[in-house]
């Protein structure tokens, strides 16, 4: 299908691929130089002490619970609202996903408030999304989290480049986990980022991307090393130095994509308010979002579908961020769903849709969605 105006649509050009060109011309393919420069650039970005490059987010997410000894029996608070990875990852530690609420039908990021009702003795960890790319009141949620002597991780798939009182996303918590899939403001088609400010985790989480090995393949390439031991359980979650390369280059471009998606998503804020019963959630965002995705609510008793529908024959594809976790049969079939505390959560998931939101879009595009969707809505009154 080659839609007019597809949902997400990633930003190259000749330098991604003359960085590629070069990898292979170099011979040399797996986490090498271009990692560390990589993981270097990023982490000064961010402002953190640490990034490691990763196989992408869902790895990131796992090594990072794994790195703050999260297992059976522990609790972890998730937002229902995210991709299914966040909750996946506490499962591969073989604890449980708690699952938290949105803070309001507005405000589609967990809340101190809306977590703080769900924590046990057994609470080990809280993992935030910053949905959408708008941050999560970290200042809060870390007093929380610090209050009960617990640790928070960062999933921040959807904001690269966002910030709040001067700190970027991914710099708040114990932890910060990123995805470089193929949708994301920044993208190397599979690949992710660990960033943390603590030293002990750093070296776990560097030695648990690569098998629980002491040394690197590069290492002994240069001859710095000759053999290695294994001192734990490790994973193949390293990026190539394909992967990397591309990553050096989608960071330059991040913060002019980062705002041209903030003129969109304010053009599309002036249009979408002139539809009848539309809403479009973070009217009051705080600090520097990084405008991944574009949702709305759609009023009550809406048919979705057919509104999708609709946007299809008009050219436009939609998506929904997301079905709320706790409702996949996977989840029910555990014991983990339907949760009874996420009601905002369940109505959010029934009502909400994705609009397309990619940096080289243009107002006539914008204006031609909102179009769309106002006919499809009209239709159905
Ligand atoms: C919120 C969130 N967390 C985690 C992930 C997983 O990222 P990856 O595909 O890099 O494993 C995604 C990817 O879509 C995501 O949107």
């Amino acid at each position: 299908m080659s839609w007019q105006i597809p949902l997400f649509d990633p930003d190259f050009d000749e330098r991604e691929e003359e960085a590629v060109a070069s990898v292979i011309r170099s011979k040399w393919l797996t986490m090498g130089e271009r990692t560390s420069r990589f993981e270097a650039r990023f982490a000064e970005f961010c402002g953190s002490r640490h990034a490691l490059a990763v196989s992408n987010c869902t790895a990131a997410l796992h090594l990072a619970l794994m790195a703050l000894g999260i297992g059976p029996g522990d609790e972890v608070i998730v937002p229902a609202l995210t991709f299914v990875a966040t909750a996946n990852a506490v499962r591969y530690c073989g604890a449980t996903p708690v699952f938290a609420d949105v803070s309001s039908l507005d405000e589609w990021n967990l809340s101190a408030a809306s977590i703080e009702p769900l924590l046990t003795d057994h609470s080990r960890a809280i993992i935030v999304v910053h949905y959408a790319g708008y941050p999560c009141d970290m200042p809060g949620i870390t007093a929380l989290a610090r209050q009960r002597g617990i640790p928070v991780v960062e999933d921040v798939a959807h904001a690269p480049g966002a910030s709040l009182e001067g700190r970027a996303m991914g710099a708040w918590g114990d932890v910060g986990c990123f995805s470089f899939f193929s949708n994301k403001n920044m993208t190397t088609g599979e690949g992710g980022m660990v960033t943390t400010d603590r030293d002990d985790l750093a070296e776990l989480l560097r030695r648990t991307r690569s098998h629980g090995m002491t040394t690197l393949t590069l290492e002994r390439h240069k001859g710095h090393a000759f053999s290695y031991d294994v001192v734990e359980l490790g994973y193949n979650y390293r990026m190539s130095e394909l992967n990397a390369a591309l990553g050096l280059c989608q960071l330059e471009r991040l913060p002019e994509s980062n705002r041209r998606r903030a003129a969109h998503v304010a053009r599309y804020r002036e249009l979408l308010c002139a539809i009848p019963g539309l809403q479009v959630p973070f009217s009051r965002s705080r600090g520097e979002p990084a405008f991944h995705i574009m949702p709305v609510l759609l009023p009550t008793g809406a048919n979705r579908v057919a509104i999708m529908q609709a946007m299809k024959e008009a050219g436009v594809q939609t998506s929904i961020h997301y079905r709320p976790v706790d409702s996949f049969s996977a989840y029910v079939a555990a014991g983990l769903g339907p949760s009874p505390h996420v009601p905002l959560t369940h109505d959010i998931g029934a009502r909400t849709l994705t609009l397309p939101l990619f940096p080289s879009m243009n107002d006539a595009q914008v204006e031609h969605v909102c179009a769309s969707l106002s006919l499809a809505l009209s239709a159905q009154n």
